[in-house]
């Protein structure tokens, strides 16, 4: 092994040379797109990083399970939420008996229909079932909210037009803000109201029908869907445990907040258990990541919105509006996130080790650079740097995978920028340790992977 690499360093020029007309930027934030997408449905990962600003074309097949927790006894008609997991519609339901605390209206989806909080101490759970492949347009992060997580569609969905004005303290405890929705009563906090009513309005006349809801994340993940009725079989409806009507129960200011699940592991990475129940169509994303936009003002870790122009998020918004309209979203697009989860799992001990400077000599590192890089070269060439780039990167990338679109471009951009840091340290032999961890450290930082 070594003595092959001593053979190499005649070679060095020439790889040099080659690597730097090969520099090119790929895809604007490539490395906020890829992390997007390894955390499309992960509930775990989306609480670490809530603000998303990326739309996904998804579908919901027919014959899922879904409940709906309020104070009201008979079958949602029209518009409503919808919650996966059944604990998280029986807070509602459970909270459909009494007044709600002002720090709860923060982050409750689900309406309260009950007109006096004190007269029931018990609410219903409803359950459903898909009665179609529902058509959605999931958002990404923590886009249920809370607070600024919610920016990229008030700002670009809802072209911010949604009230801002709702903050614990600064609403109207226990006040109903009820608006008509085809002569029923719609509740919950009135920014909730306006989204889903927006939204649904959207999915009617802008995007002629094309949309049946969004799908959203909170606690965990929710519908909000436009027509109960048309797209839901109804299952059952059952009355909830009585809770104290006290005021004074677990949910207070500091307990529980509405819409966590007791008794799932959220820990896991690979939080798949909705892979078959939300399928995201990877083939159409549209993402503020890919305009031309300063989403990191003053180097913030997160993406902000708040100070870009209405103008500047024109062109986002036509792209919605064409991603709807001109595709329905597909079943069997092909799974970029499986993708990334790879190209994780592969590298990402590696390159730490390496960034940390877990190596005491260039000899060492590069040893353990070959045995990583090895499949990739033919040592009849050891020296075609783009052979063993293009090789190393096809491991990872079935040949079946689309070769264009956003998620296809960003996942080959970060899985070649790896190959390529791998294979220039292993071949460029004028590098020394310190460049070469500094390599690896700055493409560590750049992909910022939560691990
Ligand atoms: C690098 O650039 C050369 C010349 O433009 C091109 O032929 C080659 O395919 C590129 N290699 C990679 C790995 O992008
Ligand atoms: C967005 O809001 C602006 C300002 O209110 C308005 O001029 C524009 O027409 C709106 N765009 C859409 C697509 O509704
Ligand atoms: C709620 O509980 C707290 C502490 O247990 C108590 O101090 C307070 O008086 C109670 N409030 C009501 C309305 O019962
Ligand atoms: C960046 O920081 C400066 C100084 O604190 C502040 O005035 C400015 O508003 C910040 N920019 C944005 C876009 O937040």
């Amino acid at each position: 092994m070594c003595l092959w690499f001593h053979s190499l360093s005649i070679w060095t020029a020439l790889v040099t040379i080659s690597f730097a007309q090969n520099s090119t930027d790929g895809v604007r934030n490539a490395n906020h797109v890829f992390n997007a997408i390894h955390a499309v449905m992960r509930h775990p990962i989306l609480s670490e990083y809530p603000n998303g600003v990326s739309f996904f074309l998804a579908t919901v097949p027919k014959g899922i399970q879904f409940y709906h927790g309020t104070g009201e006894e008979h079958p949602v008609t029209g518009l409503e939420w919808l919650a996966f997991e059944p604990e998280h519609s029986l807070g509602f339901a459970h909270r459909s008996g009494r007044r709600l605390e002002p720090s709860e209206r923060e982050t409750s989806q689900k309406p309260l229909q009950k007109e006096d909080p004190l007269a029931s101490t018990h609410g219903y759970l409803h359950t459903y079932v898909s009665a179609k492949d529902l058509r959605l347009l999931y958002l990404d992060g923590m886009s249920a909210g809370p607070m600024r997580s919610l920016e990229a569609q008030d700002r670009i969905l809802f072209n911010d037009s949604i009230p801002q004005n709702e903050r614990p303290g600064g609403g109207r405890p226990g006040q109903r803000s009820e608006v008509e929705q085809r002569g029923k009563k719609l509740g919950g906090p009135p920014s909730e109201q306006a989204r889903a009513l927006q939204a649904c309005q959207m999915a009617e006349e802008k995007w002629a029908g094309r949309i049946d809801g969004l799908l959203r994340t909170e606690g965990d993940f929710e519908i909000i869907l436009c027509n109960f009725e048309r797209d839901l079989d109804f299952v059952r409806i059952s009355e909830t445990k009585p809770q104290k009507s006290s005021g004074n129960d677990s949910h207070g200011p500091g307990g529980k907040k509405p819409g966590r699940m007791p008794g799932r592991a959220v820990t896991s990475r690979y939080d798949d258990v909705r892979g078959h129940q939300a399928i995201i169509d990877f083939d159409h994303v549209v993402s503020a990541y890919t305009y031309n936009l300063d989403l990191f003002p003053n180097n913030t870790k997160l993406p902000q919105l708040s100070h870009i122009t209405p103008e500047e998020l024109i062109p986002i918004q036509l792209a919605i509006d064409s991603m709807i309209l001109n595709n329905e979203p597909s079943r069997s697009a092909f799974n970029w996130q499986a993708v990334t989860d790879v190209v994780i799992d592969r590298y990402s001990v590696q390159l730490r080790s390496v960034a940390e400077g877990d190596f005491q000599s260039l000899v060492a590192l590069r040893e353990k650079l070959e045995t990583s890089l090895e499949p990739f070269i033919d040592y009849r060439d050891y020296q075609n740097s783009y052979a063993i780039i293009d090789s190393c990167q096809r491991q990872l990338i079935p040949q079946s995978a689309p070769d264009s679109g956003l998620a296809s471009e960003a996942v080959r951009y970060i899985l070649h920028r790896i190959c390529t840091t791998f294979t220039y340290t292993l071949l460029d032999s004028q590098m020394d340790l310190e460049t070469a961890v500094e390599g690896f450290a700055e493409l560590v930082s750049y992909l910022s992977w939560i691990e």
